[in-house]
């Protein structure tokens, strides 16, 4: 791959000598070219920029210099060159556009300075080549040369024998939309800290097992963008998927609107399902499974299931929630069955709790087989009802 900086810092380049990137240029894998562009000035000072027409703070960089320095790089090769514009203002850089570049044959990068480059550059360039203005992310750099620096390694490791051990490349974070798992090296027990059992354990099922979810949960905490909200469907029938941690702002809204009518019925508002955090139902995805169902991309209904913490034989089902729209069609009484299909073998006792007096719960939950069961429930105003699992 041939690769054109064009600058008025080159020493900012010298970095993209050194490590795998120095050593792919030795090999001849990356040409990569350093332009000054005040090679490409005519006046004593080697001036490239000027005030803004129309006023404004700063100094904008002059079109002549970029202009020359632009046509030597397209004249010294075949073709022309993907441009690329390093700018707050651009297309976000991701780990895909630094796939899709490292398939491309020629890429040159354009670096701002001040307040930028006179527009007309651009539009110049693009008449001849394409043209990408690039961000690194939502801050201001001083210029354009540090994000060269980060998209060519991104680019460039991943050409062909750049890196050495090719299976490192595919168990990265982003190659497949999540964070990466945490590592650990010798020794086993440094300062008191152990090396996860699971990884000394030999059994390669139960590793990838826990790689996968220390992934899910990492990208979870650190990055829930990434994490689509579970897809699914209100079509011929419920489409009933796991929630992921994309789910739950919605799903944390869900709850709240359905619980206010039961605040009304119980007279407070006190409770628990209102009370709750967002950062409450990131907590119960540990220990619970929960469960949502969409209509139309809306998050219409959800559930959650667990093995009772005190008794192992119990599986408890809660937070079941219908939207007020589609209530009435069902959705819950599936819903309700789903969780308890998801009870283990061995489970002797499925159990709900709800409001004493929402009359409407208590009737579906009896319908569907559970029995009240004497005396306050688990909270203060509820009720709690087993059904036997057989
Ligand atoms: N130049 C200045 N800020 C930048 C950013 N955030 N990304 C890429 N280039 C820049």
């Amino acid at each position: 791959m041939r690769v054109d900086v064009l600058t008025i810092f080159p020493d900012y380049l010298a970095p993209l000598d050194l490590s795998l990137i120095g050593r792919a240029r030795r090999q001849g894998l990356l040409d990569l070219r350093v332009h000054d562009l005040r090679e490409h000035t005519h006046d004593r000072h080697r001036t490239v920029d000027d005030t803004p027409y129309g006023g404004g703070a700063g100094m904008v960089m002059r079109p002549e210099p970029w202009g020359e320095t632009l046509d030597a790089v397209v004249a010294s090769g075949a073709g022309v060159p993907h441009l690329l514009v390093p700018s707050p203002a651009g297309e976000r850089f991701t780990q895909a556009m630094a796939r899709r570049l490292a398939g491309e044959p020629w890429l040159a990068f354009a670096c701002g300075r001040y307040e930028g480059i006179d527009e007309r550059v651009l539009e110049d360039a693009a008449d001849r080549m394409p043209v990408t203005p690039v961000s690194l992310g939502d801050y201001v750099l001083n210029g354009g040369e540090v994000a060269v620096l980060a998209v060519v390694e991104a680019v460039a490791r991943l050409l062909p024998g750049v890196v050495g051990n090719a299976e490192s490349l595919v168990e990265e974070s982003h190659e497949d939309g999540l964070l990466e798992y945490p590592v650990y090296t010798k020794p086993s027990s440094w300062r008191g800290r152990d090396v996860p059992p699971v990884l000394l354990s030999g059994d390669h099922g139960a590793i990838a097992r826990w790689r996968h979810e220390q992934r899910l949960t990492r990208t979870g905490a650190r990055r829930p963008d990434l994490l689509p909200p579970s897809a699914g469907l209100l079509a011929d029938g419920l489409d009933i998927v796991v929630a992921t941690r994309g789910d739950l702002p919605e799903l944390l809204v869900l709850q709240w609107a359905c619980w206010v009518g039961e605040g009304r019925s119980a007279g407070s508002f006190d409770i628990p399902p209102l009370a709750e955090t967002l950062d409450d139902l990131v907590g119960s995805l540990d220990g619970w499974t929960t469960w949502v169902v969409r209509s139309a991309g809306r998050l219409v209904a959800a559930v959650r299931g667990r093995m009772s913490t005190d008794d192992r034989r119990t599986w408890e089902t809660g937070r079941l929630m219908v939207a007020p729209d589609l209530a009435g069609r069902g959705i819950g009484r599936a819903l309700l069955a789903h969780s308890e299909s998801a009870a283990p073998a061995g489970t002797t006792r499925y159990w709900v709790n709800t409001g004493a007096r929402s009359e409407r719960n208590l009737r579906i939950y009896r319908k569907a087989g559970y029995r009240l069961q004497a005396g306050e429930g688990r909270y203060p105003g509820t009720v709690d009802l087993v059904k036997r699992a057989d």
